[in-house]
């Protein structure tokens, strides 16, 4: 193998500007990781924002880094103590935002991350999965801990976590309903909402019941109706920033903040479950690795539900030709 390799990275702190499409060295499996051939890797819009995107835990700047970080590729190269998976295993995984992500034809990753991918669907598909769906997993089972018969609300049930987290409430057995702009609203059905709000319809805005638990999956702008309704005794679970306690004064509900952490078993359930039929990952806009900047500039503006994703190689592992990338199921 080569020892270096194609990637984006960036040298300074910013936003997409600051995206270049270079040469860098392959990294190398430590203990405890694998060296993954990235066949896809899917952008989460704000990580360019995030402190961990450019320090490490010690504070130290990190740059050049390698941004997005969700993974689906297959196994080339074992780090020493690595028992879990072999040479040729096709795995997915939300890789820590605090090293380099999959931006890259090659990344390295600590096997706690990953788990063997759903094989119904493509690469591409699969990398939408293991940070946004195990978000959403973990809002609803490990922190709301969700009961069957329960009422939740999705704030933005049409982004990236959103999606997910309206799908996994339904399978959990809750009635579901969700804000999205109105151009979203029966992909949001469709997917298992049974009610549907137009968030930009300020005559929608204050006709949804108050539930047991509300997931914001927006952040800023929505929590104060976030906090609105949570009925009292419910709980409320956000992760772009704590509920400012302001917000909720003497309100009787309770409030999570969380950061996705690895979790290898839920990882493996949400593969099964996608593999069953039950989940579905939703592709909002394929790029070539060249192309990243574009990328994660025109995901922040541009709307339209589910995930962008980079694709690498196709299934061949052969390096994509920009004129031969997958496109979107409609
Ligand atoms: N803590 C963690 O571990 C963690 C992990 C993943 C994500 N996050 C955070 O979670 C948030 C969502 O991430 P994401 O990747 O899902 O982002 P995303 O794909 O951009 O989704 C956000 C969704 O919210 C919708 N939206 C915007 N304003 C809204 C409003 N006022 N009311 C209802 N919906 C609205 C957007 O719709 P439009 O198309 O209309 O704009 C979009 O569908 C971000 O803040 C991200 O930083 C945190």
């Amino acid at each position: 193998m080569a020892d270096t390799m194609m990637a984006l990275r960036s040298h300074r702190r910013g936003g997409p500007e600051t995206l270049v499409y270079e040469s860098a060295p392959v990294p190398v499996a430590a203990l405890g990781e694998v060296l993954i051939e990235v066949h896809a890797a899917a952008i989460t819009p704000a990580e360019l924002g995030w402190d961990e995107t450019w320090r490490s835990e010690d504070g130290s700047d990190r740059t050049p880094t390698i941004p997005s970080h969700e993974v689906s590729g297959v196994v080339v190269g074992l780090g020493e103590g690595v028992d879990r998976f072999s040479i040729g295993d096709q795995v997915y995984g939300r890789i820590g935002f605090n090293r380099d992500g999959a931006a890259a034809e090659y990344a390295a990753v600590p096997v706690s991350d990953l788990a063997l991918r759903p094989l119904s669907v493509s690469h591409v598909e699969s990398a939408t999965l293991p940070l946004a769906a195990l978000t959403a997993w973990q809002a609803l089972a490990d922190h709301a801990r969700l009961q069957p018969g329960e009422h939740v609300v999705v704030l933005g049930g049409a982004g990236g976590v959103g999606a997910f987290a309206v799908q996994l409430a339904r399978y959990f057995g809750a009635a579901v309903s969700s804000t999205a702009r109105g151009a979203d609203l029966d992909f949001v059905l469709a997917i298992g909402a049974d009610v549907a709000l137009d968030y930009t319809n300020a005559n929608d805005n204050n006709v949804l019941d108050q539930a047991d638990v509300v997931i914001d999956a927006v952040g800023g702008p929505t929590s104060e109706r976030a906090v609105r309704l949570v009925r009292a005794g419910g709980r409320l679970v956000t992760f772009s920033q704590p509920v400012d306690a302001a917000l909720t004064g003497d309100r009787d509900l309770q409030t999570f903040f969380f950061i996705v952490e690895a979790n290898e078993a839920e990882l493996s359930a949400i593969a099964s479950l996608v593999d069953s039929g039950a989940l579905r990952p939703t592709v909002a806009r394929v790029y070539g690795l060249p192309e990243g900047r574009a990328a994660y500039a025109e995901s922040s503006v541009l709307h339209g539900p589910g995930k962008t994703v980079l694709a690498v190689r196709d299934e061949h592992g052969n390096l994509y030709a920009e004129e031969r990338l997958p496109q979107p199921a409609i």
